[in-house]
């Protein structure tokens, strides 16, 4: 996969990429990040990327010629020849970083390591980026969630974090992104390392047994206590087990 990250503070993503599994999938060659500096695309004497807003108002909005020059040279082609949506090369996506956008999941970051050969994130500054960027050049919008931050660069990090884990032989062997939260639809249970009593606190015994089958089964249970507790709008949309509803009722009579 490759991954373009467009952003007039190339600084900012620097130290993230080059550390842990983002590094070492880079290393693997499993990914291929770059980060361009929009600046360069800014061909005034003072490289400028942004302007007043038409109309009045307050702040300032990203222009749209640096970010469409830009986005003409990773897809090698000129600025006034870059393919509508339907005519991308398949894989390609161009995801402007939004507070409006549609909200990251688990499941769209599934999508993408699947499906996409191509990524190109366009990070907002000051007020956002001219609408003709959204409506003329990304193929979709992506927030991270319902707040605004300065700045795109930090959520194009958290797109990029999300998607490269999932890309195969990124995470280290034995690690599997299948049981995280959200793969199958619920959170994980609790996890405990040692020492097996700490301050008097103890692991739960059925840890210690060895009993695959009897683990599976707590864990299985667990995950599903915890997310009736915090998220029970998840189990609305899991497909669930005979065992599953067994565990949920036994739930529901200890409580
Ligand atoms: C200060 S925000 C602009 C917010 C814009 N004025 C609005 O009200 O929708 C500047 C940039 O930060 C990024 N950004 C801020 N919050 C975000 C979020 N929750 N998800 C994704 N990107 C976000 C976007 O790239 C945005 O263009």
């Amino acid at each position: 996969m490759r991954i373009d990250v467009l952003t007039i503070f190339p600084e900012i993503l620097v130290s993230p990429l080059k550390h842990s599994i983002l590094k070492r999938a880079q290393e693997k060659g499993l990914v291929e990040v770059k980060v361009i500096n929009i600046r360069d695309f800014a061909y005034d004497k003072h490289r400028v990327t942004d302007d007043y807003p038409y109309g009045g108002g307050h702040g300032m909005v990203m222009k749209p010629e640096p970010i469409f020059r830009a986005v003409a040279s990773l897809l090698d082609v000129e600025e006034d020849d870059i393919p509508g949506h339907r005519n991308l090369p398949s894989g390609v996506e161009i995801i402007l970083l939004s507070p409006q956008g549609e909200p990251f999941t688990q499941e769209k970051a599934w999508d993408l390591a699947r499906a996409a050969r191509h990524l190109i994130l366009i990070c907002g500054r000051y007020e956002g980026v001219d609408e003709r960027v959204r409506k003329h050049l990304a193929t979709e919008e992506i927030s991270i969630g319902d707040y605004v931050l300065s700045g795109g660069e930090v959520p194009a990090l958290v797109v990029v974090d999300a998607v490269v884990r999932l890309l195969p032989g990124a995470l280290g062997d034995g690690e599997s992104p299948r049981h995280d939260s959200f793969s199958d639809g619920l959170l994980e249970g609790p996890q405990f390392t040692r020492p097996r009593e700490y301050l008097g606190l103890k692991v739960p015994e059925v840890l210690l047994t060895g009993d695959h089958e009897r683990i599976r089964r707590w864990r299985r249970k667990e995950a599903l206590k915890r997310t009736l507790e915090r998220r029970p709008e998840l189990l609305e949309k899991v497909s669930l087990s005979g065992e599953d509803l067994r565990y949920l009722q036994e739930i529901e009579d200890e409580a």
